[in-house]
């Protein structure tokens, strides 16, 4: 199975329009910046899933070849999608899909799904063009992805529950499903995937998605828990409150992810205001004191 990294940053990306922090700064002058959260995925190299669609799924196409049309024909090789969650930054991008010929499989937990026909009507609105087939994923049960026809991509896809946390803009919305982890499996190859780009905690649910993986590609949003405050936000909630376990300090995900049995670890996910961001400061130091990769655009994998 290939993997590539769409985007690593979180919702805003890098630079993000409104931020003067340290990281926006430097992404404004030395041209590295960060797209916002995806991923894609084949085990054929021919067609492939995406994994979250964000706002800038228009560059991310443009950026990879193995994304592009056959020359002289319309059409695409993205085959189907699967949404972790209905955040804004890992949805919207559906709308810059609209211009295709045929409605798009999309997998997504039923509470997800719920939403983008209502408080966030994506569906609804795409149905006037492309349209999307809404198919359900399932929580703990492994299913075979297929494409538009059926026909299977040759990867098994098993997701849990990660978190219990409506988006924002639903927030007083009915406990249900809105954040899962991924386990995708190359039926051929063996070769394992976990992507688990939010997470509140590393708990017995991170451990059923991540065991034995080949990658895991997990939640860097946040260094510490009142980083959204200290950038300026008087009133931002904290990183917990958002659902997002911290990276520093103690009991941070950097603490607890080398306990899990889990060959490479790449955080993804990754607010502007991370000072791991930056490749000189103690943060990034530690980050791979601990033998874990602070993930980047266009990043690739072979599992
Ligand atoms: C999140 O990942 O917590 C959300 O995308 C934050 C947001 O942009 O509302
Ligand atoms: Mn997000
Ligand atoms: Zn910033």
């Amino acid at each position: 199975m290939r993997v590539i990294i769409l985007g690593s940053a979180a919702g805003g990306g890098v630079p993000q329009w409104n931020c003067g922090c340290p990281n926006c700064a430097a992404a404004r002058t030395d041209g590295r910046g960060r797209t916002q959260s995806s991923v894609v995925v084949s085990a054929d190299g021919e067609r492939w899933i995406l994994l979250n669609a964000s706002p800038d799924l228009r560059t991310q196409l443009a950026a990879h070849r193995v994304l592009w049309p056959s020359p002289g024909t319309r059409g695409t090789p993205l085959g189907a999608v699967i949404l972790t969650d209905g955040e804004i930054d890992h949805t919207l991008g559906l709308l810059l899909l609209r211009e295709g010929a045929a409605k798009l499989p999309v997998y997504a937990p039923a509470g997800v799904a719920a939403l983008l026909g209502d408080q966030w009507p994506l569906y609804r609105v795409l149905s006037a063009y492309s349209g999307v087939e809404a198919r359900p994923l399932e929580e703990g049960r492994p299913i075979a992805l297929t494409d538009r026809a059926g026909v299977a991509f040759g990867i098994a896809c098993s997701a849990t529950v990660v978190a219990r946390r409506p988006p924002r803009y639903a927030a007083a919305a009915p406990a249900a499903a809105w954040d899962v982890g991924l386990r995708l499996t190359d039926q051929r190859t063996g070769g394992t995937l976990a992507y688990v780009p939010t997470a509140g905690a590393i708990d017995d649910a991170v451990r059923r998605v991540a065991g034995d993986a080949d990658l895991l590609l997990f939640d860097g949003t946040f260094w510490s828990d009142d980083e959204l405050r200290a950038a300026g936000g008087v009133d931002a909630p904290t990183a917990r409150e958002m659902g997002h376990l911290p990276v520093g300090g103690p009991g941070g995900s950097l603490e607890l992810l080398p306990q899990l049995r889990v060959k490479r670890t790449v955080l993804v996910h990754i607010n502007n205001t991370n000072p791991m961001l930056c490749r000189s400061s103690s943060e990034r130091a530690q980050v791979e004191a601990a033998g874990i990769v602070v993930g980047e655009d266009a990043m690739e994998f072979e599992l």
